[in-house]
């Protein structure tokens, strides 16, 4: 008889955004005229860059023509588009890495929920309480996260509370972990890590033999200076960490698919046989046996993310959502609730007035405001009390359901 995978039964029967999106489709069905706006899934409103765009439909004419043509292409990426991604995101920022560290995909979500089919399954994981439902489910679904308690904890787990009681900057581990699950600038409290507090995981994950996990798809929201963009500013990272990087929140390819992976050739991990081995070369063998390639066209749209219009356009699209942060951040500051993130980040992280739940206060907004928020008890227990506004919506509309929050 076939035997499913039986750790897909112990997760919650559908994914956060799903609930929410099915939540707001019986809401609509009831109410036609509502509406709705929508401050939840951090899914980006406003257009593609006109750079991105051109090169697309360059790249789509070139299909035409049996001489450019392309079938197939590299399942780690275009050299065009890894060399720019070396070029602009580290080598001119003093970070030295090369292109054949940098594995290009459909996406961040994808690429760090399928890193640990190269870690074996007895790991110990550390993660963030509240994080990105990505992390614990996909470790949940490969049996590496243990079993789930009443209290919704998993067994396997090390969680890493961040909250604000301690300035949402999560204490080390006090046993010894084999993976860690960092995402700075925070997906979902908005909050950041300074250097110094960054030091302090790769210092951790040097002397305890650990790979850290830096998610950094938010890192073009950075306004501070000592918040740093990538792990590998801080030294000696490169021998224990991966970073995931979007195109998505950046330059608006949430729908266009984009993303890429910094896999250093320096991060080694030792064999139960004592041979290092080279993470580099097992992402390599993973992505060229079950990845196909991002599409051509799309790699041509994000390269020119990086030409002088592309980064022009993209800086305006950034700052576009950071004054949409502000305008939600002070209007929820007025009203007497607490608010955090937004400066940084994209997301606003507010707790709930009168110790109202997530879920209770999400239902509240979207019936009686008609305003789509994320509950925070799903990216966690920690995140109970609290909901996560998202900046991606239009500026007209933000304002909009700012002033119904103030009635
Ligand atoms: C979010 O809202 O947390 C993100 O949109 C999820 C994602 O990027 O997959």
């Amino acid at each position: 008889m076939t035997k499913i995978n039986e750790n897909f039964l112990k997760i919650p029967a559908s994914y956060l955004f799903s609930d929410i999106s099915r939540k707001i489709t019986e809401y609509k069905e009831q109410n036609p005229n509502a509406d709705i706006i929508k401050m939840g899934i951090g899914d980006v409103t406003m257009p593609l860059p006109t750079a991105s765009v051109n090169a697309i439909i360059e790249a789509t004419k070139e299909q035409l023509d049996s001489a450019t043509f392309r079938g197939y292409g590299p399942e780690q990426g275009y050299d065009f588009l890894r060399n720019a991604i070396v070029k602009n995101d580290f080598n001119d920022k003093n970070i030295d890495l090369e292109a054949d560290e940098i594995f290009v995909s459909d996406g961040a979500k994808s690429d760090s929920g399928n890193i640990g089919d190269i870690f074996d399954k007895e790991n110990v994981v550390a993660l963030s309480n509240p994080s990105y439902p990505v992390y614990i489910d996909t470790n949940a679904m490969a049996g590496r996260a243990g079993e789930v308690g009443e209290n919704g904890l998993w067994s396997n787990i090390v969680y890493l509370n961040s909250n604000a009681e301690n300035s949402f900057v999560p204490e080390l581990p006090k046993t010894k972990v084999d993976i860690i699950y960092l995402c700075y600038p925070n997906n979902p409290t908005g909050t950041t890590l300074t250097k110094d507090q960054l030091k302090k995981w790769v210092d951790y994950a040097r002397e305890n033999n650990s790979i850290i996990l830096f998610d950094a798809a938010y890192e073009a929201f950075i306004t501070e200076d000592d918040v740093p963009h990538s792990i590998y500013e801080i030294e000696g990272a490169k021998q224990v960490a991966i970073e995931f990087r979007s195109f998505s929140k950046t330059a608006g390819f949430t729908g266009t698919r984009c993303g890429y992976t910094v896999v250093p050739k320096a991060l080694t991990v030792k064999a139960s046989d004592g041979s290092e081995v080279s993470l580099n070369k097992l992402w390599l063998r993973r992505q060229t046996t079950k990845f196909n390639g991002t599409p051509y066209i799309v790699q041509r749209g994000a390269e020119a993310v990086y030409s002088a219009e592309g980064k022009k356009e993209v800086k305006a699209l950034i700052n576009y959502y950071l004054e949409n942060a502000k305008i939600i951040k002070s209007a929820i500051e007025e009203m007497g609730l607490s608010a955090y993130g937004g400066i940084n980040s994209p997301y606003v992280w507010v707790k709930t007035p009168d110790k109202m739940g997530s879920w209770e206060f999400f239902d509240y907004l979207l019936t009686e405001k008609n305003i789509v928020c994320t509950p925070g008890v799903g990216f966690g227990l920690q995140g109970e009390g609290y909901v996560r506004f998202s900046s991606f919506a239009k500026k007209e509309a933000v304002v909009t359901a700012m002033g119904r929050l103030k009635k």
